[in-house]
């Protein structure tokens, strides 16, 4: 044939980040699986890699080298190499600097505007630079002629500029999951050129918005004396550029609207409304109105047990007064969220709080399912938060509560993505309040859960998100009183208005969906690559 001679040039694309789209599940003597991972990363590549043939994923496997024998590992390897997934392992103290040390407790705090939390340490500056260099070392003999490389987030900065050395002619690019905060914020970091040095070893530079992308060039311009052209390209040697510009990511439409409708999801939604007593006549609803039934007879007859209490305005009578007026759906508010710091969990709850106590004709009619999975819980800031969480829900909850009403049902597991569709579905009402959040992917699913029907979003200023969702009811997270008013607002919403707001976010997230993003930007590679070199050979 005509390929005979020829060689054989299969052009693949590699994915390189921190964490794999699915960690491990299981142990040697039942056998691993693999799990799908939480986090807006995964959610957003995952899909583009399942489809792909050609496209291999390199990440850390998420546990501990000092845990396992060389033939577990072997079977480890083999699970991830079933998905075509390439998995790095790091040793304990690896991991402590590298990831919970200098990713999690100075990058991640710094670029999300807390650089108050942030850790500057050299010992965990040096582990990331170790691992960012086993990084390049694992990816040197994976790496073929004709392959392009992406590497994603603040895990690997140091990464494009390491590969570049191995590599001068590897088409690179480098996205930012997170914003990149001003040039103020960020020229504390004792590395912080090095950092600016080790991302522009890629071709093409990726961020959410166009002012996460505006900071990172003046970064630049202000501590390495290099300005970009009008086009974002800054120029690195005399045949390659390193051009910057903003993809905002999106989600898998399609994907979250089938799934809100499958058998599992609808049970879901079905349970969470009849506990909630949203769905009239129920039995829930009907024990509701019998308990305050009988709690107001008590409150008329004399001397019972509590009348010492008379002068306080008890909640069940409440209730017992607002059931025989007008009959008032109950209503279901949802999150679901990583516990994390920069998403606005105890700000939220205090605000769900103070509604309850500022619109008591609530007390009995709305639940809040908040799902929010324990994360990074070897990082002290995130144990800290999730006792804060635990201490609030228990405040809210034992002030609130009724004999049979419970105001916020807490759920710290990670479920799989068709009981979360259900959470979505059954929500009245989705608070996404995060303090600040490069995008944030949860309230585009809230959405797209509720396809062609209402349901009303509390989001947040502080997201990249809220460029997009501007039919929301946008709210400053750090403001309590909005956010109490925003959420008494949204649950008052009529349906028509909410699905009108709703129709026209919609119509933006299905125009912009992760496999577009991905396209876009691997496109985007493919011309800056083209346009500055015509020879593209590896080395
Ligand atoms: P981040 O990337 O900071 O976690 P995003 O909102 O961008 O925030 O993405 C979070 C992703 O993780 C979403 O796809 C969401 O559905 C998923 N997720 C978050 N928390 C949970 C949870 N408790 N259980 C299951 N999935 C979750
Ligand atoms: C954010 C980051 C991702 C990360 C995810 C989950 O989305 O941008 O890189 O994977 O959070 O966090 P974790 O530390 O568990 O990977």
């Amino acid at each position: 044939t005509f390929l005979d001679d020829a060689e054989v040039v299969v052009s693949r694309l590699i994915i390189v980040s921190n964490r794999l789209p699915v960690s491990l599940d299981g142990d040697a003597e039942r056998g691993f699986s693999l799990r799908q991972n939480v986090g807006g990363l995964a959610t957003a590549i995952g899909p583009y890699h399942k489809v792909h043939r050609d496209c291999l994923w390199v990440g850390w496997s998420g546990i501990d080298l000092d845990k396992y024998d060389a033939e577990q590992i072997r079977s480890i390897r083999e699970a991830y190499a079933r998905r075509r997934c390439v998995p790095l392992f790091l040793a304990h103290d690896e991991v402590a600097g590298y990831y919970s040390g200098f990713s999690n407790d100075t990058l991640w705090p710094l670029f999300h505007d807390f650089s108050h939390e942030a850790v500057f340490e050299p010992s965990t500056w040096g582990m990331y630079q170790h691992v960012n260099r086993l990084f390049a070392q694992a990816l040197e003999p994976l790496v073929h002629e004709g392959d392009t490389v992406w590497i994603q987030d603040y895990h690997l900065m140091l990464l494009p500029q390491m590969l570049r050395e191995r590599f001068p002619r590897l088409p690179m690019g480098w996205f930012l999951h997170v914003p990149f905060p001003s040039p103020e914020i960020y020229r504390s970091l004792p590395w912080n050129r090095e950092l600016l040095d080790g991302v522009l070893g890629a071709d093409l530079i990726g961020f959410h918005t166009v002012d996460y992308a505006r900071n990172f060039l003046s970064s630049v311009e202000l501590l390495l004396h290099i300005r970009a052209d009008d086009e974002g390209r800054i120029p690195m040697t005399t045949d390659r550029y390193a051009t910057v510009d903003a993809f905002p990511i999106g989600i898998d439409y399609d994907l979250y609207k089938r799934t809100a409708r499958s058998t599992l999801a609808k049970a879901m939604k079905r349970g969470i409304e009849e506990v909630s007593g949203k769905r009239p006549g129920r039995r829930y609803a009907t024990s509701l109105t019998a308990e305050s039934n009988a709690v107001a007879e008590a409150i008329t007859k004399e001397g019972t047990w509590w009348s010492h209490y008379a002068h306080e305005e008890l909640p069940e009578l409440t209730l017992a007064r607002s059931a025989a007026a007008e009959y008032k759906p109950n209503k279901v508010v949802v999150s679901v969220d990583r516990l994390d710091y920069t998403k606005g969990l105890p700000e939220r709850l205090k605000a769900f709080g103070r509604m309850l106590e500022k619109y008591p004709e609530w007390t009995g009619h709305v639940t809040y399912y908040l799902l929010a999975t324990p994360s990074r819980e070897n990082v002290d800031t995130y144990r800290h938060l999730k006792e804060q969480v635990d201490q609030l829900v228990g405040q809210i909850n034992g002030r609130f509560s009724l004999l049979s009403w419970t105001p916020i049902h807490y759920i710290t597991r990670s479920l799989p993505i068709k009981p979360v569709c259900g959470i979505y579905a059954a929500g009245d009402v989705a608070l996404v309040t995060p303090l600040r959040d490069g995008m944030n992917l949860v309230a585009k699913e809230y959405l797209a859960c509720h396809d062609g029907r209402d349901g009303s979003l509390v989001l947040s200023d502080m997201c990249g998100a809220a460029n997009e969702l501007t039919e929301a009811f946008i709210v400053n997270p750090y403001d309590t009183e909005a956010m109490c008013e925003a959420l008494h607002s949204a649950l008052e919403i009529s349906p028509a208005e909410s699905r009108r707001r709703n129709i026209a976010m919609q119509a933006r997230i299905k125009a912009r969906t992760a496999a577009q993003w991905s396209a876009t930007f691997l496109d985007a590679l493919g011309q800056v690559t083209n346009e500055g070199l015509a020879d593209r050979r590896l080395r």
